[in-house]
């Protein structure tokens, strides 16, 4: 066999190897990365959650982000919501439609232009962790 028979088919494989790589890298960025991302975010300068929000039980100015994922949670106007995925995320982006019972309506609303949807993915899947 001559060397160039032998080349061929692995310059082929290395080809599709550098195409194929990284899609399947962003098909399986785990949800652990994301946690992780999320866990970032949450503690970074610019959007500082953990400036309101501990995650270890305690009250700040918020709630503490503990358990917080499928509790109950009562608000201003007498009703009560499920703490689910579309919650959370209404929450970040528009805090002033529902106000949580027993605190102020403090949180900033303009993280609906600083946080991009894979970011916010990001956050959520943080929160659902922290049980
Ligand atoms: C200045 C303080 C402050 C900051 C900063 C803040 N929050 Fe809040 N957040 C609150 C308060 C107070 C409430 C409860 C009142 C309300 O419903 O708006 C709340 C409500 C929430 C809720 C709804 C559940 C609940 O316990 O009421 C979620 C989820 C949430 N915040 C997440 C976040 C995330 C994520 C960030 C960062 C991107 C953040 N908050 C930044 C003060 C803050």
């Amino acid at each position: 066999m001559s060397r160039l028979t032998l080349l061929y088919p692995l310059t082929i494989l290395i080809v599709v190897s550098f195409y194929v790589a990284p899609i399947a890298q962003i098909f399986s960025q785990s949800n652990s990365k994301k946690i992780a991302l999320g866990k970032k975010l949450f503690n970074s300068d610019n959007l500082s959650c953990n400036a309101c929000h501990s995650i270890d039980g305690q009250r700040f100015v918020g709630a503490s982000m503990k358990g917080l994922y499928g509790s109950i949670i009562p608000l201003t106007d007498g009703s009560n919501v499920k703490a689910d995925i579309e919650f959370i995320k209404e929450s970040i982006l528009e805090p002033s439609k529902k106000i949580r019972a027993e605190y102020p309506p403090v949180m900033p609303i303009y993280y609906k232009n600083k946080i991009s949807p894979q970011e916010l993915e990001a956050i959520v899947q943080y929160i659902i962790s922290l049980k």
